[in-house]
C-alpha cells in the first residue's frame, strides 16, 4: 500500500516528468519550425547584467527617457548593437529592428502573427473604449471597415474653404511686431479646431477663445471639452508609461475628466443617430456639409461605438497634425534659405488661396514635409507582440542577414526615429534638416511616417492637406521668421513626439 506521502510524491514526480515532456516537445517543435525557415541564431543579443528581469536595460532606458533622451538612446543602441538586435524588458522577450525588410513582415506579410502591445492597448482602454486604436484581430477589421468609407468620402477640394476661416483665426493670433510666439501652441489649437468641426460639425473655437483670454470664453463646454479631453489623455500617458503598474493606479480627477469629455461628445452624437434615423425615411442630408460622425453613423447606430471611435479618430488626427506643422517650422525658423525658396514656389499664387491640385503639384514643400517626418517622425516607434511562433526574415547569423525565430510573446519595437537616420537609405548628414535630399529619392519601407500595410495611417491625405495649406497661406502672410530659442530641439514625447519647449519665433508679415 502507499502511504499519503508516498502518493503524493508520485503525483509530483508524474507532474514534473509530463511538463518536462511538453517542454521538450514544444522546444523540439520550435527548432524544427526554425529550421525549416531557415532561422539562425540571432546575430546580436545584449548582454544584461541582470538576465532574469533586464533591470539595467529598463534602468537605462527610464534614465533616458528623464533626461528627454529617450529617442536618441534608443537611436545610440542601434549604433551600438545594429539593426536587429534581442534584449529583454521586465519578464518578455524583446526584438529591437530599424530593418525595413523585418517591418514590412511584422506590419503586412506576417500581420497576422502580430497584434498591439497589450500595455498600450489596456492603457487606452478607459477612455478609447472599443475603438480602431484599442483592438486587434476581428474587432479591429470591424473597425477599419466602420471608419474607413468615411474618410473615403471626406473631400479634399471641399476641406480647403472650411479650413480658411481656421487659418484666419490662426494669423489673427500671430503678433505683427515681431515679439516672441510660441507656434506649436497655436497649432496645438489650430488643429484641435479643424479636427472638432470636421468630426462633429462644431469646432471648440480655442484659437478664438485664446485671444479673448480666460475671462471671455465664447462658450464655456468647449473650452471645458479641450480640457478635460487634454487631462484625460494626460493620466493615459502616465499609466502606458507605468505598465502593469498602471493598475495600482487610481486617479477620481482623470475619471471626473473622462466623463465630462464623453458627456460633451455625446451631445453630438445623438444629434447623428437622429439624423441617421430620419435620414433613413427622408434622405434629407444629401446636400448637407460634410461631417465625419455622421457619416459614420451610416455604418453604425451603437451610440457607446460611435463615441469611441470619434474619440479615437479625434486622437489620431489632433497631435499628430500639430506636431508636423510644428516640427516643420522650428526647421524654418533656423533655415531662412528654405523659407525664401518656398516663398518663391508660392509666389505665383499672388496672395491668393491655393487649390487643392496647385497644392499637390507643390514639389519643394512635399521635400520640406518629407523632410520633417523623416527627422522627426510624429510617431517616432512602435510595438508589436507576437501571438504565435513566428520569424523576422532578417537578423540572424553572422551578417545579420539570414532570418531569426520569434517566439510567441515576443516583443517586436520597431524605431521609425532610428531607421530614418541610416545615411544608406537617406544619404549624408541625416541629423540634418535637407529638403534637397528628397531629389530622386525612391523609397519603399525604409520611410515609415504613417506605417504601412494594413493598419497604414486613415489620416495621411487629410493631414498632409492641412499640413500644406496651412503652410502655404503662413508663407503667405509672413516675410520672415527667425527662431527665438537657441537651445536644441528637445523631444516630449507622449503618445506623439514634438518639441519640448515649443516652436519660439518671431515672424515679418510680409
Ligand atoms: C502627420 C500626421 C499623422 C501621422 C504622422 C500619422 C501616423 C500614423 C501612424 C504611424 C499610424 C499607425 C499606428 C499603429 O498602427 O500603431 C496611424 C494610424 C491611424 N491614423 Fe494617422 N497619422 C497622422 C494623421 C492622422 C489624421 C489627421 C487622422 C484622421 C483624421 C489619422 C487617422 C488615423 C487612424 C484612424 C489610424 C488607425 C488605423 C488602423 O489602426 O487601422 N491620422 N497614423
Ligand atoms: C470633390 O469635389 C469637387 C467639387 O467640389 C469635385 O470637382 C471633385 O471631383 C470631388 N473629388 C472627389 C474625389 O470626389
Ligand atoms: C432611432 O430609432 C430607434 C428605433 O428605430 C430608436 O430606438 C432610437 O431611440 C432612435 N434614436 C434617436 C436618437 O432618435
Ligand atoms: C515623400 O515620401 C513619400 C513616401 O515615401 C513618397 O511617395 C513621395 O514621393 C515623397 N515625396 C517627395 C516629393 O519626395
Amino acid at each position: 500500500m502507499l502511504t499519503q506521502i508516498q502518493l503524493a510524491f508520485f503525483i509530483a514526480a508524474l507532474f514534473v516528468v509530463y511538463t518536462s515532456f511538453l517542454q521538450a516537445r514544444l522546444y523540439l517543435k520550435r527548432r524544427q519550425f526554425a529550421k525549416s525557415h531557415g532561422c539562425l541564431e540571432p546575430r546580436c543579443k545584449v548582454p544584461l547584467k541582470d538576465p532574469v528581469l533586464a533591470l539595467d536595460f529598463v534602468w537605462k532606458t527610464l534614465q533616458n527617457a528623464k533626461s528627454d533622451r529617450y529617442l536618441e538612446g534608443t537611436y545610440e543602441r542601434f549604433q551600438q548593437y545594429g539593426s536587429t538586435f534581442t534584449a529583454k524588458h521586465l519578464h518578455y522577450p524583446t526584438i529591437h529592428t530599424t530593418e525595413p525588410e523585418n517591418i514590412k513582415h511584422i506590419l503586412a506579410t506576417a500581420f497576422d502573427d502580430f497584434k498591439f502591445s497589450s500595455f498600450r492597448v489596456n492603457a487606452m482602454i478607459p477612455l478609447f473604449g472599443k475603438g480602431i486604436f484599442t483592438s486587434d484581430g476581428a474587432r479591429w477589421s470591424h473597425s477599419r471597415a466602420v471608419l474607413r468609407p468615411s474618410f473615403a468620402r471626406h473631400n479634399m477640394t471641399d476641406h480647403l474653404p472650411f479650413m480658411e476661416s481656421h487659418v484666419d483665426q490662426l494669423i489673427k493670433a500671430i503678433p505683427k511686431d515681431g515679439s516672441v510666439v510660441d507656434l506649436q501652441k497655436l497649432f496645438f489649437a489650430f488643429t484641435m479646431d479643424t479636427a472638432t468641426e470636421f468630426l462633429f460639425g462644431h469646432s471648440v473655437h480655442t484659437l478664438y477663445n485664446m485671444q479673448l483670454g480666460n475671462d471671455a470664453v465664447a462658450d464655456d463646454s468647449d473650452a471645458n471639452f479641450v480640457d478635460s479631453y487634454t487631462y484625460a489623455c494626460l493620466d493615459i500617458v502616465h499609466n502606458i508609461r507605468l505598465g502593469a503598474l498602471s493598475k495600482l493606479r487610481y486617479s477620481p480627477k482623470a475619471k471626473q475628466a473622462q466623463k465630462r469629455a464623453f458627456a460633451y461628445i455625446d451631445r453630438f452624437v445623438d444629434e447623428a443617430l437622429a439624423l441617421r434615423n430620419s435620414s433613413k425615411s427622408s434622405r434629407a442630408d444629401e446636400t448637407s456639409k460634410y461631417i465625419f460622425l455622421n457619416e459614420l453613423a451610416k455604418e453604425t447606430g451603437d451610440r457607446i461605438e460611435l463615441r469611441d471611435q470619434i474619440l479615437n479618430v479625434l486622437l489620431a488626427g489632433r497631435d499628430t497634425t500639430a506636431s508636423l506643422l510644428s516640427n516643420t517650422f522650428w526647421e524654418l525658423a533656423r533655415h531662412p534659405d528654405i523659407y525664401a525658396k518656398l516663398r518663391d514656389e508660392v509666389a505665383f499664387l499672388n496672395g491668393r488661396e491655393p487649390t487643392y491640385e496647385e497644392l499637390k503639384d507643390m514639389k519643394y514643400l512635399k521635400f520640406c514635409l518629407n523632410e520633417s517626418l523623416r527627422l522627426r517622425p510624429v510617431v517616432p516607434a512602435n510595438t508589436r507582440e507576437a501571438i504565435r511562433d513566428t520569424i523576422l526574415p532578417r537578423g540572424g547569423g553572422e551578417d545579420g542577414c539570414s532570418p531569426m525565430f520569434v517566439k510567441k510573446g515576443t516583443h517586436v519595437y520597431y524605431s521609425v526615429w532610428s531607421m530614418h537616420r541610416r545615411e544608406e537609405f537617406f544619404g549624408k548628414k541625416t541629423e540634418e534638416y535637407i529638403p534637397e535630399r528628397w531629389e530622386g529619392l525612391k523609397l519603399g519601407w525604409e520611410f515609415l511616417p504613417f506605417n504601412g500595410g494594413p493598419r497604414i495611417c486613415l489620416g495621411q491625405q487629410f493631414a498632409l492637406t492641412e499640413a500644406s495649406y496651412l503652410t502655404v497661406r503662413l508663407l503667405q502672410k509672413f516675410s520672415r521668421i527667425e527662431a527665438r530659442d537657441s537651445r536644441p530641439w528637445t523631444e516630449l514625447y507622449t503618445l506623439v513626439a514634438y518639441s519640448k519647449h515649443g516652436t519660439l519665433v518671431s515672424l515679418t508679415p510680409a
